[in-house]
């Protein structure tokens, strides 16, 4: 129902519960007053509702939107689900009626802002077709007084096509004119899609050819001292294995002194058809007692950054390390180290065959990369994200080391920023996600 004066008492102390930085009453009352469309999301009164809590038609309010029509366009200046209905789904029947009404009222576009901060927002956003454009940086007060810091928080401006068009192929059509680039340039917002996304150097070669089953020569029985013999790439064993055998090459190799330290090798975990591949960098402690990728503290927040994708671990991804065994102290790895191990890597992509591979962290990336970027391991992680990079034909996106990202919270908006433009790569849409299989490990 409309939005009107009436209600701005009820509407304006929900707002100030809904967020840490609200708007003013006045900001409410010059949009009413100027027209602006605004609507409310309302419920009829449970027995016990506060009356003082209800709005002028006795309606509990679950929440609300502000907009503004532009030329061809919409854009959306405040919503907000009331704080005690969240999390029941109520962000996407406001966002449905405002698609709705912009539909309605003959406008192509519906643009809005969202902190890159706010994940659950963004997540909604991007389930409703939404595609970041740009990023806007230290417009937003931050909560110590401040702007926002120059690109985690700063909002990225979103455009979103109307959804009667099918997500697909809004994904590739997204082509904003010069009076749209020209507003946002006055923003001060960097676009960043779709012209950032490159396909850089190496073509797509053929397909290798399929794999034959083979079992790997059984380790040396005593190896006290391993050799850093040959690099296992040379080794042709290793490019045909199974996954079976595959699995018990990585947790018998000694091929290099890791093998030493390790309580368990850890090959990787996962759906071995993924459509997306996690390559990490190198077991830590826990992945060191467990024989599995990314179960501390990072797996934790790896898992956070698959949910807001709508992903699992165990369903819809393959996640893998360049190393397989822990560097004592969670050292970096040498090069010698990164070059024997980097066999096992690549047959693992050859049978996951995934469709994009999210390269986290500097040893990820320039392992994946080598051959692809020239001189790829004296280029810092900050200058590799930002691209789509084509390995073997296959879509290779890098990101920060969630380990880093534990230290440096303040790189988890350029993270979702690489997520973003990993999910547009792919033109995936969490919505249109196909059953899992079956996980495997
Ligand atoms: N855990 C892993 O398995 N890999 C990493 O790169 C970091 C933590």
């Amino acid at each position: 129902m409309p939005l009107t004066e009436a209600d701005l008492d009820l509407v304006w102390d929900t707002e100030k519960r809904a967020y840490a930085h609200p708007w003013s009453r006045g900001n409410f009352e010059d949009s009413l007053r100027s027209g602006y469309p605004a609507q409310m999301l309302v419920t009829p009164p449970l027995p016990g509702d506060n009356p003082l809590q209800l709005t002028a038609s006795g309606h509990m309010l679950l929440g609300y939107w502000v907009a503004m029509a532009g030329v061809d366009e919409m854009h959306l200046l405040n919503i907000a689900v009331a704080p005690e209905h969240r999390r029941q789904g109520w962000g996407l029947v406001l966002l449905q009626a405002l698609a709705t009404h912009t539909l309605a009222q003959g406008h192509a576009w519906l643009w809005l802002e969202v902190r890159t901060g706010n994940t659950p927002a963004q997540c909604l956003y991007r389930r409703m077709g939404f595609l970041p454009v740009g990023l806007r940086k230290q417009y937003y007060p931050a909560g110590n007084g401040q702007r926002d810091e120059p690109e985690p928080a700063g909002p990225p401006a979103q455009a979103m096509n109307p959804p009667t068009v099918d997500p697909k192929t809004a994904l590739h059509s997204l082509h904003l004119d010069e009076r749209q680039r020209a507003m946002l340039a006055a923003m001060g917002t960097p676009v960043w899609w779709p012209e950032a996304i490159t396909e850089t150097a190496a073509e797509a070669k053929p397909a290798p050819p399929p794999p034959t089953p083979v079992r790997p020569a059984p380790a040396p029985e005593a190896a006290p001292v391993p050799t850093p013999a040959a690099a296992p790439a040379a080794d042709p064993a290793i490019a045909t294995l199974s996954w079976d055998a595959l699995t018990e090459a990585i947790q018998s190799c000694q091929a290099c002194g890791l093998c030493l330290g390790r309580q368990r090798a850890v090959p990787g975990m996962g759906n071995r058809q993924a459509r997306w591949m996690i390559v990490g960098e190198a077991p830590g402690e826990q992945e060191d007692k467990q024989g599995l990728p990314f179960v501390g503290p990072a797996g934790q927040l790896l898992d956070a950054m698959l949910a807001a994708m709508g992903l699992t671990r165990e369903a819809d991804v393959y996640i893998a390390n360049v190393i397989k065994c822990r560097p004592p102290h969670n050292r970096n790895p040498e090069p010698a180290e990164v070059a024997q191990c980097r066999p096992y890597l690549q047959r693992q992509i050859e049978l996951v065959q995934p469709d994009l591979i999210l390269a986290l962290g500097r040893f990820a990336a320039q392992t994946l990369l080598a051959g692809v970027v020239p001189d790829v391991d004296k280029l810092p992680l900050g200058k590799l994200r930002g691209q789509v990079y084509r390995v073997d034909g296959r879509p290779v996106v890098v990101s920060y080391h969630p380990p880093y990202l534990l230290r440096s919270p303040a790189d988890k908006g350029k993270t979702w920023a690489d997520l973003c433009l990993a999910m547009d790569a792919l033109g995936y849409n969490p919505l249109e996600k196909p059953t899992p299989a079956q996980p495997q490990t």
